[in-house]
This record gives structure tokens, C-alpha cells and sequence, in this order.
């Protein structure tokens, strides 16, 4: 019986879903505050995505045999380290959950589509994974404009956590055996597969290119792939 353990893995997207709202809403008031409305009405609609994401994701809940109705709301963990000005938590917030998580998310998402038949669970990877991907821009277009406006550096010693964070917390809690592909649940060796390509291709060079981590690391690879 492979719909009640997929629909026991869809419960844990449910509650990542949940959890993503409480911080894009958090960020869209921070944004607010500090006076960068186009970015704050950006959070606003994300916490509006996600809840469309949680619904969507109870009726596959419900379709694959599981119960559908939401885990009690934990309280959102606070982001970022609490020594450091309300500002650069917000930008550690953005970074975490939108350069991180959500390019991550994008990745595994487009990566699980190719691989789920079944129609309703299809069509629910199709319109969360056009979401995700605003919510990553959102992510790098916050970093850009911090960057434009002071060092960013800072953040360098927080990415192996926030990488640490994103697999535990929404990669390897997703992920399954391969049985489970055509319910929407990506096999764990592919989801380890992905991450790996897309921290390197996508994560990293963003991350070097507003100045967070050194560029050297990806300079190599990148140069090799342009043919220099
Ligand atoms: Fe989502
Ligand atoms: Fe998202």
C-alpha cells in the first residue's frame, strides 16, 4: 500500500507549507517597516501562496486516503541570530527561507513533476512549483538590494546552517522510497542528487555574486563551463 505512506509524507509538506506562511508573513511586515513596500506586498502575496499550497496539499491528502486536517500550529521558530539588528534578521529570514529553501524547492519540485503520474498530484506540483519560483526571486531580489546598500559578509557564516536547516527540514522529511515517485514523493537518492547540483549551479553563485561567501569556489567550475 504505497497512498497511506505517501499521503503521511504529503501531512509533513502541509505543515512546511504552514510554517512558510508564518515567515513570509513575518518578512512582509518587516519589509513594511523598513519602508520597502514593493518587497512587503512581494511577502504578502508568498504567505497567500502558501496557504493556497497547504489547501492544495490537504485535498492530496485527502485524495490519497490520509487526513487531510492541518497539525496544530507550532510557534515559528525565529530566524536569524537574535544578537544582530531587526533588519539584518529579516535579511537573514529572506535568504534562508527565499534563496535557500525556495531555490531549493524549486529544483526538487521540477524534479518530482517529471516523475508523479498521478493527475491531481500532477497538477498540484505544477501550481505550487510556478509559486516557488516568485518566492526564490523574492529571496535574491531582497539580498540584492541589502547588498546594494551595505556588506552583506556576515551572512557567510550562517549558510552551512541554513543549508543544514533546509535539507532537514525539507528535503529529507519529503523524500522517500522510490515506490512512492508516482505520488509525488521524490526517491531520497534523487532529492540528495538535486540538492547537490542546485546548491553548486544556483545557490552558490548567487550567493558569492551579492558578496556572502567568496567567489573562488564556484570561479573554477564556471570558467570550465564558459570554456576559458
Ligand atoms: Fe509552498
Ligand atoms: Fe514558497
Amino acid at each position: 500500500m504505497t497512498a497511506p505512506r505517501a499521503a503521511a509524507i504529503w501531512r509533513h509538506r502541509l505543515a512546511i507549507e504552514g510554517e512558510a506562511a508564518g515567515h513570509f508573513g513575518w518578512l512582509a511586515g518587516r519589509f513594511a517597516a523598513a519602508g520597502d513596500h514593493d518587497l512587503a506586498a512581494r511577502a504578502q502575496q508568498a504567505a497567500a501562496d502558501e496557504r493556497d499550497h497547504a489547501a492544495r496539499c490537504q485535498a492530496v491528502i485527502a485524495a490519497l486516503g490520509g487526513d487531510p486536517t492541518p497539525p496544530a500550529a507550532a510557534p515559528l521558530p525565529a530566524l536569524g541570530p537574535t544578537a544582530r539588528p531587526a533588519a539584518d534578521r529579516a535579511l537573514y529570514a529572506a535568504v534562508a527561507v527565499g534563496c535557500v529553501t525556495e531555490s531549493l524547492s524549486c529544483a526538487l519540485l521540477l524534479a518530482l513533476r517529471a516523475v508523479a503520474t498521478h493527475p491531481q498530484v500532477v497538477a498540484t506540483l505544477d501550481a505550487i512549483a510556478r509559486d516557488e519560483i516568485a518566492h526564490a526571486r523574492l529571496g535574491w531580489a531582497a539580498l540584492a538590494r541589502a547588498a546594494a546598500r551595505a556588506d552583506v559578509g556576515w551572512l557567510g557564516a550562517h549558510v552551512d546552517a541554513m543549508r543544514a536547516a533546509a535539507v532537514a527540514d525539507e528535503v529529507a522529511a519529503v523524500a522517500g522510497d522510490d515506490a512512492l515517485a508516482e505520488l509525488g514523493v521524490l526517491p531520497r537518492a534523487e532529492a540528495a542528487a538535486v540538492v547537490s547540483a542546485t546548491w553548486a549551479t544556483v545557490i552558490v553563485p548567487g550567493l558569492a555574486r551579492h558578496g556572502v561567501i567568496a567567489g573562488a569556489a564556484s570561479a573554477p567550475a564556471a570558467r570550465a563551463a564558459a570554456g576559458r
